[in-house]
């Protein structure tokens, strides 16, 4: 039994709020790269002069061809222990919420209701000038030049992926959900991110302040370790397969 699962599961089962917030590693076992590990998407790379809007408007064939990359590895992409853990935790009624930083609509496959998707989703893109939404198929597509760059099919204007850009704001209703969840949390769960950004990295650190409990599952230490009442260095899939058999769920 990994060290402490039994003692988590004890507190899951007795807490009247709990809150999962997800990132990059909670994916990682359905074959989908993170970024800031040794394997990284951002290996090598600044994020912000790659997927920005000043990226998108002054190297758009860059950033088309660095999601189409995003896209390559997507579309065959299931869901793994991670996100079924999570789902079922949420059917059992033991997980309030889930937020999840990731992109790639895991999540709502495994069956997880109501995700709080903080960066947005691969599954659309929107049109820059007149604000339309289509689905992503729509900018998955070659892009050689400036005159491949996926236009919207009403107005003209320039796609862009449905996910929040550096430069952009996040969608104000999923960060006021957010921190409503948060700050209602007495158990606070961190899986797969290694919160090096905000404001989502916030969320655990308000928990914590309202005399939450914090466990963080996550390969690598983040800054927030120190307040972490458990951590679980194993590869998440299986520290949360180890939870659902300590409490009996079938995933
Ligand atoms: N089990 C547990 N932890 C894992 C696993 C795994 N199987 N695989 C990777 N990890 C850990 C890594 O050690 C790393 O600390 O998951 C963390 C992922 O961190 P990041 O790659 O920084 O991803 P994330 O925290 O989601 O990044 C936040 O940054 O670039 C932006 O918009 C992007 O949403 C993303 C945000």
């Amino acid at each position: 039994m990994l060290e402490g699962i039994r003692e988590f599961a004890r507190a899951l089962k007795a807490s009247r709020y709990a809150v999962a917030l997800t990132g990059a590693g909670a994916s990682t076992e359905s074959g989908l790269p993170d970024f800031r590990s040794k394997t990284g998407l951002w290996k090598g790379i600044d994020p912000v002069s790659l997927i920005s809007m000043s990226a998108l408007r002054q190297r758009p064939v860059e950033f088309y061809q660095f999601y189409r990359m995003r896209f390559s590895h997507l579309w065959g992409a299931q869901p793994n222990p991670v996100h079924k853990v999570l789902a079922a935790l949420q059917r059992e009624g033991l997980l309030k919420r889930l937020i999840t930083q990731n992109v790639d609509g895991l999540h709502q496959a495994a069956g997880s209701p109501d995700v709080i998707e903080l960066h947005g989703s691969l599954r659309e893109c929107a049109c820059l000038s007149c604000g339309r939404t289509f689905p992503s198929q729509l900018i998955d597509v070659p892009v050689e030049t400036a005159e491949d760059i996926p236009r919207c099919p009403e107005c003209g204007g320039i796609l862009k992926p449905g996910v929040v850009l550096f430069e952009e704001a996040l969608p104000p209703d999923a960060i006021e959900e957010a921190f409503d969840a948060a700050m209602k949390a007495d158990l606070f769960l961190v899986v797969g991110s290694s919160l090096e950004v905000g404001p989502a990295n916030q969320l655990p650190a308000v928990a914590v302040q309202q005399g939450g409990d914090l466990a963080i599952f996550n390969l690598t230490p983040t800054f927030l370790d120190s307040r972490a009442r458990w951590i679980f260095r194993e590869k998440a899939g299986q520290a949360l397969t180890a939870l659902a058999e300590e409490l009996g769920i079938s995933v």
